[in-house]
């Protein structure tokens, strides 16, 4: 009877276990494949995927995709998965719930990741009524799309002239270079005025360093092209071809033969209808790259608008040339102005109108 009574025993043993594991809460079970982040049990987490690079720095400034649950729910109380595109938040400033403050900074570009939060790392004893409960534990998946060193880069631009002066060179450089990376993110997510601010803030500043030897000025040069050229193409998508035309041009400046900064030239010129000239600095950089496909793509389509251009100039003047049938002074007065601010040649057709006319 005592070997009856042992497997009851067991048997009363797995049937609990089992019926625990069933009943388990779903952040219990969670909890079972996480790792205890500060060792007090507060944060917990689990990498989904892992990303790559040092992990976040303090005060970075972190584009994210995160959605928060409660227990027993599918809905998450907050998301950002229903905008467009992630979200910049700044640490110590946009991100205000402790827990995911900490967590973050365990974190590196690319990671995907789950938390676990006890009250005291997230909304404390009283929760936040009415979406959060009192003493909720909290769930938080958080994806790191990028993020950025934007401290350095802020306390920088904090500072005078004459203190900005006095850092090393390479200081302001790095700044630059996070600048230009948060204006490349704004123009990837078409957020073009904003990508123009912080491309022009990073001329402003490498403008206002005081170089004392040819090797640094050359630095500083070599630094503002690129961002010209990024401007230049920021003004491009805002439809402002003479601006676009300006920075391509200060990019010459600094190398007259940049194929980038030609083929800039060649598109604002082409969205200005200035055909010959966008040609001509597109053939100056076919020149130096025969072979690149969106010189040659460009310079064909400049060809085709070039005969548009000139086959709808043609039938224009064809009409008025009908509308002279009975000669009146006026008109011819019309052709000539309209002759002169025609920028391209004439045409054999244009040359016979100068002839009918006069
Ligand atoms: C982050 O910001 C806080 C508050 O502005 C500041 O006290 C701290 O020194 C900064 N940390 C770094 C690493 O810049
Ligand atoms: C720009 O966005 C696309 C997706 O929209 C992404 O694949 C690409 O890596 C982004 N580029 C940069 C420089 O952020
Ligand atoms: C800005 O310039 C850099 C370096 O030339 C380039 O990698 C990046 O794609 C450019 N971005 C834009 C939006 O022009």
């Amino acid at each position: 009877t005592s070997s009856c009574k042992k497997t009851t025993k067991v048997h009363f043993f797995l049937a609990s276990t089992l019926i625990s594991f069933l009943f388990i809460s779903p952040f219990a079970q969670l909890r079972l494949q996480m790792e205890d982040v500060l060792g007090d049990g507060g944060i917990l987490k689990e990498v989904i995927q892992s990303g790559e690079g040092p992990p976040v720095p303090e005060n970075a400034s972190i584009l994210i995709h995160y959605s928060a649950f409660l227990e027993y729910s599918d809905q998450p109380f907050e998301t950002t998965t229903r905008c467009k595109y992630p979200r910049m938040m700044k640490l110590g400033r946009d991100v205000t719930l402790f827990g995911l403050q900490l967590g973050l900074l365990t974190m590196k570009k690319g990671e995907f990741s789950r938390f676990l939060f006890q009250p005291d790392y997230a909304y404390g004893d009283l929760g936040c009524p009415p979406f959060i409960p009192a003493a909720a534990e909290v769930l938080y998946e958080v994806h790191i799309v990028d993020y950025f060193d934007s401290a350095q880069m802020d306390d920088f631009i904090a500072l005078s002239l004459e203190e900005q002066n006095s850092f090393p060179l390479s200081t302001l450089l790095k700044v630059v270079d996070t600048l230009r990376g948060f204006g490349n993110r704004c123009f990837n997510q078409s957020n073009y005025y904003n990508a123009k601010d912080r491309y022009k803030q990073a001329v402003r500043l490498l403008g206002n360093r005081e170089t004392q030897n040819d090797a640094d000025k050359e630095t500083i040069q070599t630094a503002l092209l690129p961002l010209y050229l990024n401007i230049s193409l920021t003004e491009l998508r805002l439809d402002s071809p003479h601006k676009a035309l300006k920075y391509s041009n200060k990019a010459l400046e600094i190398d007259r033969t940049n194929t980038k900064a030609l083929f800039r030239c060649g598109q604002a010129y082409l969205d200005l209808h200035e055909y010959e000239s966008a040609h001509r600095c597109l053939i100056s950089a076919q020149a130096k790259k025969p072979f690149d496909v969106d010189i040659n793509n460009l310079l064909r389509r400049v060809a085709m608008c070039y005969k548009k251009s000139i086959d709808q100039q043609k039938e224009l003047y064809s009409k008025m040339f009908q509308h002279l049938r009975s000669p009146v002074k006026d008109k011819c007065l019309l052709i000539f102005s309209g002759f002169n601010s025609f920028l391209l040649p004439p045409t054999p057709s244009g040359t016979l109108l100068l002839l009918a006319c006069c």
